[in-house]
């Protein structure tokens, strides 16, 4: 029987072995050198060229090339035209930024489930979540994998709704056929070091209709374009933000760009590598991609499923055990979020810029008990994820790594989950919550 890593065996993937994300060519050093050589390091002409290429690259008529993915969020909740106190439905479990963009416009969130199965927001779900103050949907095309866009469309088309697609996660993911992005409203990407496609940081705001553009554009640099003296150089008529991205990212995401295709190709061939080398382990729940949902394979999302393990304890602690294990062992494995949204100290304040705003310009009732959010809560206290597993990385490497995932699967009798449990930070499985209701 192989000894683990974490028990004093060898490792099964040697340091160095996994090659770090974004790869960096000659065409990335030009196209940055040449920006920095030239006069132009705040908004210059490759940040013209980038929203014009990416446009095209994904289908969408307008583009803004922002500071962040969030910046970018944010836009999209101005460009749905949602006002103080109204309401926008999203996921329970994301990124904080996928609801922080709801508090800056001072609207109100409002959660729904997810399903387990795919991580992403429960279509069925919904429609319990409207109110009379709703005015938006913000899906988030977790991991890669584009929600179901049907089920969402159609209540949205019902009640009148503005969708906003989060796509930080998911460039070049398609949902029957047509990239995330172009099926809601308005999407946001994210550029950070991460992302299939990367400027280091920065993100894209894309719209088709000009309305959410103009819109948008208001929040990009201090509110200068904003109507109705929009021929004034420089004003304050909006209160608006600073968002836009420096030459310098957009020089890097222009290059990265010109690659993504392929990027996004050879995460499939890894993703499937990893797949093929993971199928049948007991304990492992292995990611779904139905037919019309393709993923871009952005993170490769496993979960551990305790009753198949024979673990009768919290599934956090032996989830916590078993990655420290494939940690040990060499795998680029980790946790992203541990806590679901509803847990956020400023939604469980109901305060975000005191005195309870936004909520106290929204209507009572809206309840955020994290209970009501159970697939979320089993989801985070189970996942577990392969991130950046992309080229230069090669098939062989994803099997080595998967077969790293998979020594510790096997010989779970080896861990001592109590003892990881017990040297653990206790912060990681408290939650305050539980004793207030
Ligand atoms: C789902 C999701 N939304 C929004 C963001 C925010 O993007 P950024 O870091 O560029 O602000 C991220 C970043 O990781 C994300 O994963």
């Amino acid at each position: 029987m192989p000894v683990l890593a974490i028990n004093g065996g060898p490792k099964h993937v040697s340091e160095g072995a996994v090659k770090p994300w974004p790869p960096i060519t000659a065409e990335d050093e030009r196209l940055v050198l040449e920006s920095l050589r030239s006069d132009r390091h705040a908004w210059g002409p490759n940040c013209d060229a980038l929203q014009k290429e990416f446009a095209a690259w994904n289908g969408n008529k307008f583009c803004w090339t922002t500071n962040s993915g969030t910046s970018a969020l944010h836009m999209c909740v101005a460009a749905s035209g949602a006002a103080a106190g109204d309401e926008i439905i999203t996921p329970a479990y994301s990124w904080t930024s996928s609801v922080s963009c709801i508090l800056h416009h001072g609207c109100v969130p409002v959660f729904v489930d997810i399903d387990f199965a795919t991580a992403n927001l429960d279509p069925a779900k919904i429609e319990a979540a409207i109110s009379e103050r709703t005015r938006a949907i913000l899906v988030v095309h977790l991991h890669g994998l584009p929600c179901q866009m049907d089920a969402i469309l159609d209540v949205a088309r019902r009640h009148n709704l503005v969708v906003i697609e989060d796509c930080c996660q998911a460039h070049g993911a398609l949902y029957r056929g047509t990239k995330v992005g172009k099926l809601g409203h308005c999407a946001a990407f994210s550029l950070n070091q991460n992302k299939m496609l990367t400027g280091g940081e920065g993100g894209l705001f894309v719209a088709d209709d000009e309305e959410f553009h103009k819109r948008a554009q208001a929040l990009v640099l201090f509110g200068d374009f904003r109507e109705p003296v929009a021929q004034v150089g420089y004003h304050a008529y909006g209160l608006a933000y600073m968002y836009r991205n420096n030459d310098l990212s957009a020089a890097f995401a222009r290059a990265q760009l010109q690659r993504l295709d392929t990027f996004i190709a050879d995460a499939r061939t890894l993703a499937e590598a990893v797949t093929a080398e993971l199928r049948g382990t007991r304990g492992l729940i292995l990611p779904v991609e139905s037919g019309e949902c393709r993923s871009n394979w952005y993170n490769y999302l496993i979960r551990v499923d305790p009753a198949a393990c024979g673990y009768t304890g919290l599934g956090e602690e032996l989830r916590e055990a078993v990655l420290k294990a494939m940690q040990a062992e060499g795998a680029p494995v980790g946790v992203w979020q541990r806590r679901i949204l509803p847990e956020m100290g400023a939604i469980r304040a109901r305060d975000a810029y005191g005195n309870g705003y936004p909520w106290s310009a929204g209507r009572a009732g809206v309840d955020y008990h994290p209970s009501q959010f159970p697939e979320a809560l089993r989801h985070v206290n189970t996942y577990f994820i392969l991130g950046c597993l992309r080229t230069p990385n090669t098939v062989e490497t994803a099997r080595l790594v998967a077969q790293a995932i998979r020594k510790v699967m096997e010989n779970l009798g080896e861990l001592d989950v109590a003892a990881v449990a017990k040297t653990a930070d206790r912060s990681l499985y408290e939650r305050g919550w539980k004793q207030q209701r």
